[in-house]
């Protein structure tokens, strides 16, 4: 029951955690599972804090029940996972792995006995190796053997999903990926990331076609982080670099899902160096979508640097005015961002319909004598974030769903294990998982329907 203290939410909105494979699963060469990029990136050296690895994770894969159950417990409308391409196509292409297909196979049965809606992300980052070897999302081909997988899965669990989102983060993938080379394959070329960012776009659209023809009972869409941008100072200079910055990094996949073509200002700002592919097929990455995906996490704040690299951008993680403070990776907290974004999304593209896909912050959690986590800035995080999407949701953007980075504490990327994300604790050295106060606090306002104010 709600009283005049508390914000309610409509009562079909979606109340979720996310996850993704390479992040919880572990058994990184069990069963029949090919390697991937992300297997081969923390098994070089100095690649990953402390030389962590995603071998084993929170053994999810082993533990796949006992996770659901504690979902079950928090009251979860829907989880969103992401499936390991080469567990199921161990060379990207031809041959399927079916105890790999299995495994997603009883995670959305057991799901679905538990009442929460299964939302499947196709690419999380970890993309076969044997496929790297050919170019990766370089290689034109690429939008073939996406559609190829996805195909796979849309005749798996096609018939169960609610949600599938084609990308997570495709930033991440042809940016780290292929630019600055923070993550796999660990590349610095701009032809490269460009052609990347290109071959992620069509092979969305050629996805979402082929989910169509096959008129599966779910929805379809992609999960773009979508951040704020802003600029430093009102100087020219400065809203110019922002510009620059934010096109590079949100429009380049934001713009042709929605709109059929890439960021003028920023292509003609790089010229020539434009490969002439990006012309091809643009269009396809149009197909209508059911729903955008939206992770948001913190406000760029650029400035003109002459020594920002081909942006000529400088750019740092603010926080917002009101005294959040920065989070344990250094990121600002700004839940005003995340009203920010709503708005623009609202205003500048048409108001789609919006999932929140992933949002949360890193804690140094500490676990008390009496074996509790009272991360109670995760709360607080939470909460203002919430009320941010209450917000532009009051000014009319369509948003359905909140999901929270994340189910449980997991691996981060290249920063290991120590930024703790999870709504559960998981011990590193005995994996037990233990919900934190912020859990007790989720399963409230999900029953509830209404943030406390
Ligand atoms: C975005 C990514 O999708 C997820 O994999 C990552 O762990 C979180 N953000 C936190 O950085």
């Amino acid at each position: 029951m709600t009283n005049e203290f508390m914000q309610a939410f409509p009562a079909d909105f979606v109340w979720g955690a996310a996850t993704s494979s390479y992040q919880i699963e572990g058994a990184w060469n069990e069963d029949g599972k090919g390697e991937n990029i992300w297997d081969r990136f923390c098994h070089s050296p100095y690649r990953v804090a402390n030389g962590e690895t995603g071998d084993v994770a929170c053994d999810h894969y082993h533990r796949m029940d006992e996770d659901v159950d504690l979902m079950a417990w928090m009251g979860l409308k829907s989880y969103r996972f992401s499936i390991s391409w080469a567990r199921v196509l161990p060379n990207g292409i031809g041959q399927v792995n079916e105890a790999g297909l299995d495994f997603y196979d009883r995670l959305v049965d057991r799901l679905l006995e538990k009442g929460i809606q299964p939302n499947a992300t196709l690419n999380h980052w970890d993309f076969p190796q044997a496929l790297q070897e050919k170019g990766g999302w370089t290689n034109p081909q690429v939008t073939d053997w996406f559609t190829q997988y996805a195909d796979v899965m849309f005749r798996k669990i096609g018939d169960r999903v609610t949600y599938w989102a084609t990308h997570n983060e495709p930033k991440v993938v042809a940016i780290h990926g292929y630019f600055d080379g923070m993550f796999p394959p660990g590349h610095h070329s701009l032809r490269e990331a460009l052609l990347a960012v290109h071959h992620i776009n069509v092979g969305h659209g050629k996805v979402v076609q082929l989910f169509r023809e096959g008129n599966y009972p779910g929805q379809i869409g992609t999960v773009i982080d979508i951040h704020n941008f802003e600029p430093a100072t009102d100087s020219e200079a400065d809203r110019l670099a922002s510009q620059r910055y934010m096109e590079f990094n949100k429009n380049l996949f934001l713009d042709p899902v929605l709109k059929g073509n890439y960021p003028a200002y920023l292509l003609a700002w790089l010229g020539d160096q434009v490969p002439q592919e990006l012309q091809d097929g643009i269009d396809i990455a149009a197909t209508p979508i059911d729903f955008l995906g939206v992770n948001y996490y913190f406000t760029f704040t650029t400035s003109y640097s002459p020594g920002g690299g081909i942006l000529r951008a400088q750019t740092h993680l603010a926080h917002s005015a009101e005294g959040f403070g920065h989070n344990s990776m250094g990121w600002g907290i700004d839940p005003v961002g995340l009203y920010k974004v709503l708005k623009s999304l609202k205003d500048e593209y048409g108001n789609p319909r919006v999932m929140i896909a992933e949002n949360g912050t890193p804690l140094n959690d500490i676990v008390e004598a009496d074996g509790t986590i009272n991360d109670i800035a995760r709360m607080r995080y939470l909460r203002e974030h919430i009320l941010a999407v209450h917000d532009a949701m009051q000014e009319g953007a369509d948003v359905h769903g909140y999901y929270v980075w994340s189910l449980m504490d997991n691996f981060e990327w290249a920063s290991g294990y120590y930024p703790r994300f999870g709504l559960v604790h998981v011990d590193r050295n005995t994996l037990k998982r233990t919900p934190k106060r912020s859990a007790c606090w989720y399963r409230r306002l999900i029953e509830q329907n209404a943030l406390a104010l």
